[in-house]
């Protein structure tokens, strides 16, 4: 299959595909990077969040999303987003790039800071319509990542899980990986069943993943 190619078993009809190209050419713009609960900009605006580990390639994938080389900051050095970053698509949807959780090396009160932040967050935003929960292809679901489904399984905020850097794991490691996630997933209230597969660097799973976000976007007006 070559990058740009869609799978012939994609689950998405062609209008859904289409929807979600028009939705993600038109501009996105950065609105403003928040510390604190009470500075995050107003709810009016259905919302996205790409949550995960360190380094997992959320600001990546908002740039591969969005067709924005350079909108969200991104960087080899694991805790490169340190504020929530949000960005909009005009009136139709409100974007969240989250500081990824779980980087070992990043002082003990940033991160306690960093993750009653990203926690309340998570929990408390009533314009959030789904997290999207990234996880690394090469390394699977680790317990931190347990922890916050578990907080999102319990507060009932919808969430799904979508796996980065499909571009680097072989197609057997990936096969299984996802077997076995799919059958972890099961398990969680909260969890979409549908599990996207992407490379922000090959640019595959794209065009799938701005298809299944167009579903919860405002309609334009
Ligand atoms: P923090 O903001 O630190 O939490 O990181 P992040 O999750 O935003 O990750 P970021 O997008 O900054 O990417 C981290 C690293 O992974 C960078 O070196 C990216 O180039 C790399 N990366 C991101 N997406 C992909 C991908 O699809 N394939 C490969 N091979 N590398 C990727
Ligand atoms: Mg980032």
């Amino acid at each position: 299959m070559r990058d740009n190619e869609q799978p012939d078993d994609s689950p998405y009809e062609d209008e859904a595909m289409e929807a979600g190209r028009k939705l993600f050419s038109r501009p996105c713009t950065f609105v403003m990077g928040a510390v604190q609960i009470s500075t995050m900009p107003g709810t009016e605006l259905p919302e996205i969040c790409f949550a995960g580990r360190s380094n997992v390639g959320k600001s990546s994938l908002i740039n591969a999303v969005t067709g924005h080389k350079g909108l969200a900051r991104t960087s080899v050095t694991p805790g490169r987003t340190q504020e929530l970053n949000f960005f909009r698509i005009e009136d139709r949807l409100s974007i969240c790039d989250l500081p990824g959780y779980g980087y070992a090396r990043a002082p003990k009160d940033r991160v306690k800071k960093w993750t009653s932040l990203v926690k309340s967050y998570l929990r408390g935003r009533p314009n959030l319509r789904r997290v999207l929960l990234l996880i690394d292809s090469r390394h699977g679901i680790k317990d931190n990542d347990r922890e916050i489904m578990a907080m999102l399984d319990e507060a009932a905020v919808n969430y799904q899980v979508v796996l980065t850097k499909i571009d680097k794991p072989k197609a057997a490691e990936l096969d299984a990986l996802v077997e076995a996630m799919t059958a972890e997933l099961k398990a969680h209230v909260a969890a979409h069943p549908v599990l996207m597969l992407t490379s922000s660097e090959k640019n595959r799973g794209i065009a799938e993943l701005r298809a299944e976000l167009v579903q919860l976007a405002a309609t334009s007006s």
